[in-house]
């Protein structure tokens, strides 16, 4: 009997975990008698039908790199003619019996439309360092992401300190501000700005003019999608997934002023950018994303198509893709108010939000 052929594409942003997920996923096929087709540079691999045989030596101690070995790209099928039906005959020459998709929002998107119109074999394994995703309760990328930025916000406080400046560091994050949110509390930030309200500069001013005179030096981290009233940004491009490309990262820049101006304080900014999605996966990325890639796989031989990969109550579980690309995951009112009890408490102040305890358990 012919070896059975799964095939493993990885699509949109890159992030540590993806080669943990891959190595995952060909181990565990390998393990069981099947053969994995590595597909390069996401969705566009299966419309120009680029692809290899993935051997054990490709992957045997990729469990340590960041990056994807596959490479990848944000092309959307959908936006191109015929593509649905471009990666459908594809998938057909290469004899795949199934696929294994790694992605954000956008590629788990189109393996779940591909299967709702096409009945097409994919399984999806969810990955983004910006952390969005409502049905799995980490992906893998994003504990990486905020070691890095934290590392980084601490070298901007020493820094900060020596010259008694206000320091701001921006990362990265599309539309949530899980990694500014995480840094910030891990790096003991006097003030997080996040795409999920608007910059109250008053606000943010008061609270670091209070750290500033308890320790002569203030640390902000900023997510790169803030809105900060009355500054805007100066173009917009729009990807092919229809979101807006970020390329003018920079609004650390735009808010550094408004700290001077409203604080008095020499303020510098800094940006992190890509550097926070490159790098040896943390330990937890390594595992999170080795799970991933093995459950994927096992699905795949089951012939269980149409789900995700989840991190439920620390089991992988399948949910359906549908499910999983409904909603985006966004900072929620209970992280905003354990942000605010913090960084009020660090200015001396009480926290205006938080009503009043709740008693019980
Ligand atoms: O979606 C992951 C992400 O890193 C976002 O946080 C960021 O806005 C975007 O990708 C950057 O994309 P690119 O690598 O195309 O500049």
């Amino acid at each position: 009997m012919a070896k059975r052929r799964i095939g493993i594409l990885t699509g949109g942003g890159d992030c540590p975990g993806l080669n943990p997920a891959i190595r995952g996923a060909v181990l565990h096929s390998s393990a069981h008698g099947a053969e994995s087709i590595g597909i390069r540079n996401g969705w566009k691999g299966l419309i120009e039908s680029d692809a290899r045989v993935l051997r054990l030596n490709d992957v045997a101690e990729i469990v340590v790199k960041g990056g994807t070995i596959l490479g990848t790209s944000r092309t959307n099928p959908y936006k191109k003619e015929n593509g649905p039906a471009h990666v459908m005959s594809t998938m057909k020459k290469l004899k795949l019996d199934a696929l294994i998709v790694m992605g954000g929002e956008d590629t788990l998107g189109v393996a779940s439309k591909l299967f709702e119109e096409h009945k097409a074999p994919v399984i999806g394994v969810p990955k983004t360092m910006d952390n969005d995703l409502s049905a799995t309760e980490y992906t893998f990328g994003f504990d990486t992401a905020v070691t890095v930025a934290t590392d980084a916000a601490e070298r901007l406080r020493d820094t900060g300190r020596s010259h008694g400046r206000i320091m701001v560091l921006e990362v990265m994050g599309r539309h949530a501000g899980w990694v500014a949110l995480f840094t910030g509390i891990a790096a003991a930030a006097d003030y997080v700005c996040l795409p999920e309200r608007p910059v109250d500069v008053k606000d943010m001013a008061a609270k670091l003019k209070a750290a500033y005179a308890r320790n002569g030096t203030a640390l902000v981290v900023a997510s790169e999608a803030i809105t900060l009233p009355g500054v805007h940004a100066h173009h917009k491009e729009i990807d092919d997934f229809g979101h807006e490309i970020l390329k003018e990262r920079g609004v650390a820049e735009r808010l550094s002023e408004a700290i001077h101006k409203e604080t008095g304080v020499e303020t510098r900014a800094a940006v992190i950018g890509h550097i926070q999605r490159g790098g040896p996966p943390t330990i937890f990325d390594r595992i999170l994303g080795t799970r991933a890639g093995v459950k994927a796989s096992e699905l795949a031989l089951l012939g269980h198509f149409g789900y995700m990969v989840a991190l439920k109550a620390d089991k992988i579980v399948p949910v359906s893709l549908k499910e999983a690309t409904a909603d985006l995951k966004t900072v929620n009112l209970e992280w905003l108010d354990l942000l605010d009890t913090l960084t009020s408490a660090l200015a001396g102040e009480t926290n205006r939000r938080v009503k009043a305890l709740k008693t019980g358990v």
